[in-house]
């Protein structure tokens, strides 16, 4: 069995003025490769707190979080944005992008640092584009797109750099039911193309997805209970 993620007895806790509250605790939990998760739980219940954990973008207290082979817990900061540029695509409920720069350079921006060749970016912006649906707009500047469509372009950004790992923190939250499903929609192609996929949602959406998905219930920053969907 091939784990593309795995986390052991993780711990994350805040200390503010003299109380500590727990953010996470005794998290155990394995994603398969070319799995798709769905993380589900009320507001505080520490999803994003995950998310941000499995991305090294957040330290865990205590406990042990092996993505692709590497153990990130411990890892100081300046590795960690080089592994998550190589493994880790990331799809937020805003979409962060450069307001006047075209989608097809917003799409760029990722592979900047990794000094490939001129037509390999080409190649692969034009892939990534094509697979969030937005090669029409490729040269409208960002702050001119709908919602979804700057949510696609987002996607699209995440591709470029063709991660194996695809992490989703309330990506529908902004989007009307027509987007959301053309969201389900582009989710399937990458489940299709063998990303593992990690989303934390409070979206109904989610419930009846056309692949197999895995869905792990948090609160009060445990896992209480995990099951399949569709
Ligand atoms: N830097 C911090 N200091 C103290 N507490 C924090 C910090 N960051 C997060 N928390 C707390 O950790 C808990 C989990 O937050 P998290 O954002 O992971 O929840 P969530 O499940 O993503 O919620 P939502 O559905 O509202 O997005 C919350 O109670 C939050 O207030
Ligand atoms: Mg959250």
């Amino acid at each position: 069995m091939s784990y593309i993620i795995e986390i052991e007895d993780l711990q994350k806790h805040y200390d503010n003025s003299g109380e500590r509250f727990h953010a996470l605790r005794d998290i155990d939990m394995k994603v398969r490769r070319g799995e798709c998760v769905i993380l589900k739980g009320i507001s505080g219940s520490g999803k994003t707190t995950l998310l941000g954990i499995m991305a090294g973008l957040d330290h865990p207290s205590s406990g042990k979080v092996v993505v692709d082979g590497e153990a990130i817990a411990k890892l100081p900061d300046r590795h960690l944005s080089r592994f998550r540029g190589k493994h880790i695509g990331m799809i937020f409920q805003h979409y962060n992008l450069i307001e006047n720069f075209s989608v097809r350079e917003n799409v760029m921006v990722p592979l900047v640092p990794m000094n490939l060749d001129f037509e390999e970016v080409e190649r692969r912006v034009r892939e990534s584009m094509e697979v969030a649906n937005i090669s029409h707009k490729a040269s409208m500047s960002a702050g001119r797109l709908s919602g979804g469509e700057k949510q696609r372009t987002a996607i699209a950004r995440a591709l470029a750099s063709d991660p194996e790992i695809i992490l989703c923190d309330e990506p529908t939250a902004n989007l009307d039911r027509a987007n959301s499903e053309r969201f389900v929609e582009i989710l399937s192609k990458l489940h299709d193309m063998g990303k593992s996929i990690v989303i934390a949602t409070h979206d109904p959406i989610f419930d009846h997805l056309p692949f197999e998905a895995r869905v792990v219930h948090m609160e009060d920053g445990r896992v209480v209970e995990e099951g399949r969907e569709s």
